[in-house]
Order: C-alpha cells, then structure tokens, then sequence
C-alpha cells in the first residue's frame, strides 16, 4: 500500500474509524448507564470537520473509512457527509456501523451516497430480551431495519453480538440460524473494558470467543476462512453457506501487531489505539488553524509516531480506558 502513515513498528494506517456523534437512542447496558451525559454541541465535529479530517486521510492514504458513533445515523446531515465520502475515488471501502434503528428509513439513502458495508448491533432475538440489553424496546424496528438494508443491496451486512453468559449466550445458535436464513455475516464480540458500567460485573458475564465458537459447531459445521478485513475479527464460513462467522477476541486473541487503524472521536480526537488513553487533539488544531489543511496533515503523521505496540485488556473487572465506547466507536 502506498500510505503516508507508518508507525515505529512498520504498521501502516489504512484503516480510519471516524465517529460522527458520541449521542445514540439506546443505551447498551454493557455501553453505557442510563443517564449517560453527551459532549456538549459545540464540542462535537461539524460536518465540515469531519470532512477535513477524513480528506486529511485520504490523501494520506487511507483506503477504508468506516463510519461509527454512538449511534451515527442519529447526525444530522450525515447522508451528505456520506455522500462526499462516497464521491472519493481513492476509497476502497466505505462502511458503517449501526445499531439498526434507523435503518427502515434510511437504508436506501446510505447506499446511495456509496455506504458498501453494513454492520448491524443485534444482541437478541427476544423482544424483551433486547428491550434489557438495549434498555430500549426497539427490537421490531430493528427487524424492519434488517429487512430494508437487505432491499437495498448493500455489498455486506453484518451482525454484530455481544455476548454475555447469563444473559444472551443461550441465542448464539439461533443468531447464526438468523443469519444464514438471510444471508448475512455474524460476529460474536466479547466485551471490552471501555467506560464504567455498573449493570453487570463483567468478569461474570464473560464468555470467551473460543465457548461461543464451541457451541455453534454443536449445531453448525465451522470451516477457517481466508476472509479478511484486515480487522480484528477472525472469520469462519457455515459450510454450505455464504454465512461467515467472526470472533471478535480482545482478550483471548492477540491481533494488535497487524492493526491498521487509528480512529478519530466525535470530539475529533484521534485515538492511537483502542486500548490506550493517549488521543491527539484535531479540534483545537482545526480550529485555531482554519483550512489549513498541510498542518493537519503534518501533525497527523508526526501523531503515528506515538501509536502503543499493542493493548492490555484483561477481564478483572477494573476499568481499564475510562473513555466510553460510545466516544470512540469502537
Ligand atoms: P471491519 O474491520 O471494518 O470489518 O469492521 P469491524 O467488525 O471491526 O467493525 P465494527 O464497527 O462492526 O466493530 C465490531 C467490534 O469490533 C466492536 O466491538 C469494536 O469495538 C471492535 N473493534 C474494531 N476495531 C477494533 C480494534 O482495533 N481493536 C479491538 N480490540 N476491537 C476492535
Ligand atoms: N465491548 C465490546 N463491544 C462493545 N460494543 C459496545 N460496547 C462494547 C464493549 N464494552 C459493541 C456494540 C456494537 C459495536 C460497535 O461495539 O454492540 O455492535
Ligand atoms: Fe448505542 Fe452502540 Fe452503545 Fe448500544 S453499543 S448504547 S447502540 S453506541
């Protein structure tokens, strides 16, 4: 590849997440609390900004964007940030990542500004279920939402489930039936030590990617696959299906030393790695700099110099990286 980003271990950056609101309509129990206070306003990336730091990128030479939150349909504006995305020739991919409550109105208009990828938050199949999950009873809509994101046509749709024993791990298999019937990739994700949740304690609620994968070879036969998105997930294919199975393994499986992705926050920092505090302020650059888009771009690859070989989450309970996802789309 011919990116401009590289680090001190000769990774090179690819790979831009860019969060467009930390605001979402649920409020996921392993995510955040109910009372959940946002960024004020004008802290937040306007339109244009976002911009900027996404052509800073590119012409940096990153191939892939993908488009997180909070919950990044709830922007306003975001179709057309989307579409001047979509109109960027040097972009491979151009993805987002959803927790599908918006979708029964917007899938269309995503995949005509050029979205080719699609991820789906699905942690449930039960009405009631979800409502606990999410805190919010939303699962219908988020049905409808599936529906028409397939109407669309979109490249790739994928599931995303985070699972936890004692309150999921019993619809592992009846996820992945729901996507195989629909033609759908499903990746199971275990949970991450971001922010503090008080719902749960998540040493308890564990449940290794290597349990979830048991248990669907106890109904479904898994084959290793070559596929790829240069992310952390690990795909299988079901056999005799287009169904590919990922895992998403932060704690059990060690991926950082091929990571090739920085993300970019709502209040537009830029955060090195996942599992580190470390963030360089864009914002305040942008904005005491108007326009000025060398500078940015200067001190974005001057930032790489600073990216961590790798994190260190663990499972014992201890915040580990007090930012919530939700700030940095994961
Ligand atoms: P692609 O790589 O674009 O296919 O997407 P993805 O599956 O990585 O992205 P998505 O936004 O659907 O995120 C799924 C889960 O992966 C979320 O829980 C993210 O927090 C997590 N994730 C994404 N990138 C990283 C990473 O670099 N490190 C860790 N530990 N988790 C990540
Ligand atoms: N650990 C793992 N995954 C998480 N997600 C949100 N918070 C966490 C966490 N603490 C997931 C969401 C969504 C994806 C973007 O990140 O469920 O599918
Ligand atoms: Fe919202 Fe996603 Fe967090 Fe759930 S996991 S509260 S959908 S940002």
């Amino acid at each position: 590849s011919d990116s401009q980003l590289v680090d001190p271990f000769g990774r090179r950056i690819t790979y831009l997440r860019l969060s467009v609101t930390d605001r979402c309509d649920f409020r996921c129990t392993y995510c955040m609390s109910e009372d959940m206070v946002f960024a004020p306003r004008e802290e937040i990336l306007s339109l244009e900004e976002l911009y900027a730091v996404a052509d800073a990128f590119i012409s940096l030479g990153v191939k892939r964007i993908r488009v997180t939150g909070g919950e990044p349909l709830v922007r306003k504006g975001l179709p057309t940030l989307l579409a001047r995305l979509g109109a960027r020739e040097e972009l491979e991919d151009l993805a987002i990542t959803t927790n599908g409550s918006q979708l029964h109105a917007l899938a269309s208009t995503l995949r005509e500004a050029g979205v080719k990828r699609l991820n789906i938050s699905l942690d449930s199949l039960k009405r009631e279920r979800f409502a606990e999950l999410t805190r919010r009873d939303r699962l219908e809509r988020v049905l409808v939402g599936i529906e028409a994101a397939r109407a669309a046509g979109f490249k790739r749709i994928k599931l995303n489930s985070v699972i936890l024993k004692g309150r999921n791990d019993d619809e592992i298999i009846d996820l992945v039936t729901f996507a195989i019937d629909r033609g759908l990739d499903i990746s199971f994700i275990e949970e991450m030590p971001l922010g503090s949740v008080s719902s749960h304690e998540r040493h308890v609620t564990f449940c290794s990617s290597d349990e979830v994968r048991q248990r669907i070879e106890t109904r479904y036969p898994l084959v290793r696959s070559s596929h790829a998105t240069g992310g952390p997930s690990r795909y299988w294919q079901v056999a005799g299906t287009q169904t590919q199975v990922g895992f998403i393994s932060p704690h059990s499986n060690n991926f950082c030393g091929s990571c090739n992705r920085v993300r970019v926050t709502a209040e537009g920092k830029l955060v090195l790695c996942l599992g580190h505090e470390g963030a360089l302020d864009l914002k305040s650059l942008m904005r005491a700099h108007p326009g000025d888009a060398e500078r940015l771009r200067n001190a974005l690859v001057d930032a790489l110099q600073l990216k961590p070989e790798k994190h260190h989450f663990n499972t014992d309970d201890q915040v580990q990286v007090v930012r919530f996802m939700s700030m940095t789309g994961g």
